[in-house]
C-alpha cells in the first residue's frame, strides 16, 4: 500500500516542524542531571500566580466543554486594547492562527510574500494550502526588507507575512517603515491591497523600545491588516496554547467560521484572563530580559562572538568556526539546549533564549568550554 499516493500533493514533501528538545527527553537520552533549556523562547519567570490559581480553580470543571467563543477572554482583551470584541479572535496559539488564516484565504494560485529567515511556520502554512511562497532576502543586519517585499508584490499577491520583532533574528521594523509599507502596497487582482499578517508574538518585549510600533495603531486605516499576539511568550503560558488576533470585522467573521469550535481550551482561557489582571507579569518579563540581554551581550563581546541585537527574548549568535548544528550538539552534551538555525537557512548561527541569570551563567560557562575559550 503506497499511502503517499492518496496524500494531498501539497503535503507529500512536508517536513515536520523541529521543536525545541524537551528537558526530560534530553535527560533520558544523555543521562544528564542538570539541563538548561534555552531553545523555545519561553519565559523562565513562569506564569502569573493569578493564572496558576485560576487553573487550580478550573480543574474540577474539566468535564465541561470550554466556552467556544472565549467570551470572557475576548472581553478582557477588548478592554485592555480598547478595540471592540467584533475585531478580535482567539486560537490555540499563534501557530493555529497562522494555519487558520491560511485555510481561510490561501488558494493554489495565490502568491504569499515572506521574508527569508522569518518564522518557519508561514512557509509551512503556504505549502499546506498549495500556494506559492515568494521569499524575499533580508536587508543587512537580518532585518525584514520591506521595500524589497513591496517590489515583489504582483496582481497575484494574496498576503504578506511580517514578523515584528522577527524570530529568529530578533530584529524589528520601525513604525515609519511599517506605515510606508502599508501605504504603498499595490492592489491585487481582487482590487484590494494584499492581506498583511503582522505577527507580534514578541510584542511585549519589543514594546519597551522607542521606535517599535504597536501594530494595532494601523488597524483603523488598513482593513487588510491582521495583527496577532500570544500568551506563550511574556505571559509564560506556552504549555496552554492560547493566542489572539485583531482584524477588520469581515476578516474575523471568516476566521470564526473556519476555526475548530473549541480551539481554546477552558484552562487556557481561564489562565489568560487571570494573567491580564496581573499588572506585574509583563513588567517582570521585560525587566529580566532587558537586564539579562546586557549580561549576555557583554559576555559575547568578551568571547568575540558576533550577535544580532535583539528586540525579543532571544539572541541570534554566530557559531563560527563551528556550524550551528555542531555548537548545538556540543552544548547539548553539556546540558544546555539551544536551537541551531539550518531550518532558517542560517547554518552558522544559533539562537539562544534569554534565561534567568543562573541559567545564562551556566550557558556561558559551557559555551566557553565547547569553544575552548
Ligand atoms: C514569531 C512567532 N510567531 C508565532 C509563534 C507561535 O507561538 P504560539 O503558537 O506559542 O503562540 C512563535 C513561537 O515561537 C513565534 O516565534
Amino acid at each position: 500500500m503506497e499511502i503517499s499516493k492518496i496524500v494531498r500533493e501539497s503535503c507529500r514533501s512536508f517536513e515536520p516542524y523541529v521543536a525545541g528538545r524537551p528537558i526530560e527527553t534530553i535527560k533520558r537520552e544523555l543521562g544528564l542531571k542538570k539541563i538548561v533549556k534555552l531553545a523555545s523562547n519561553e519565559n523562565p519567570v513562569g506564569p502569573s500566580k493569578l493564572a496558576v490559581a485560576a487553573l487550580k480553580k478550573k480543574a474540577k470543571d474539566a468535564f465541561f466543554y470550554p466556552d467556544s467563543n472565549s467570551f470572557e477572554l475576548k472581553k478582557a482583551l477588548s478592554e485592555k486594547y480598547k478595540l471592540p470584541p467584533q475585531n478580535l479572535f482567539t486560537a490555540a496559539g499563534g501557530d493555529e492562527i497562522i494555519e487558520i488564516i491560511a485555510k481561510v484565504f490561501f488558494s493554489p494560485e495565490d502568491e504569499i510574500v515572506i521574508s527569508k529567515h522569518a518564522f518557519v511556520r508561514y512557509a509551512m502554512a503556504v505549502q499546506l494550502m498549495g500556494s506559492h511562497a515568494v521569499v524575499v532576502p533580508m536587508q543587512d543586519g537580518l532585518v525584514h526588507d520591506l521595500d524589497a517585499m513591496l517590489k515583489v508584490c504582483t496582481r497575484n499577491t494574496k498576503a504578506v507575512f511580517i514578523t515584528n520583532p522577527n524570530n529568529p533574528t530578533g530584529t524589528y521594523n520601525t513604525g515609519a517603515q511599517l506605515a510606508q509599507f502599508l501605504q504603498n502596497l499595490p492592489p491585487n487582482t481582487y482590487g484590494m491591497k494584499p492581506l498583511v499578517i503582522l505577527d507580534e508574538a514578541y510584542f511585549e518585549y519589543g514594546s519597551i523600545l522607542k521606535d517599535y510600533p504597536d501594530g494595532l495603531t494601523f488597524l483603523q486605516d488598513n482593513p487588510n491588516l491582521i495583527v496577532f499576539r500570544t500568551f506563550s511568550k511574556a505571559y509564560a503560558l506556552a504549555g496552554l496554547r492560547v493566542g489572539y488576533g485583531f482584524a477588520h470585522q469581515s476578516i474575523v467573521d471568516f476566521i470564526e467560521r473556519v476555526r475548530p469550535p473549541f480551539n481554546v481550551n477552558a484552562f487556557a482561557q481561564a489562565a489568560a484572563i487571570a494573567s491580564l489582571k496581573d499588572k506585574n507579569q509583563v513588567k517582570k518579563a521585560q525587566s529580566l530580559v532587558k537586564k539579562e540581554k546586557e549580561y549576555l551581550y557583554k559576555e559575547f563581546k568578551k568571547l568575540s562572538i558576533e550577535y544580532i541585537e535583539s528586540a525579543a527574548n532571544f539572541i541570534l549568535i554566530n557559531s563560527s568556526p563551528l556550524t550551528g548544528k555542531d555548537l548545538f550538539s556540543k552544548l547539548l552534551k553539556e546540558g544546555v539546549i539551544i536551537r541551531e538555525m539550518s531550518e532558517y537557512e542560517l547554518p552558522s548561527w544559533a539562537r539562544v533564549t534569554i534565561g534567568l541569570r543562573s541559567q545564562n551563567e551556566f550557558f556561558i560557562s559551557k559555551l566557553k568550554k565547547v569553544l575552548g575559550k
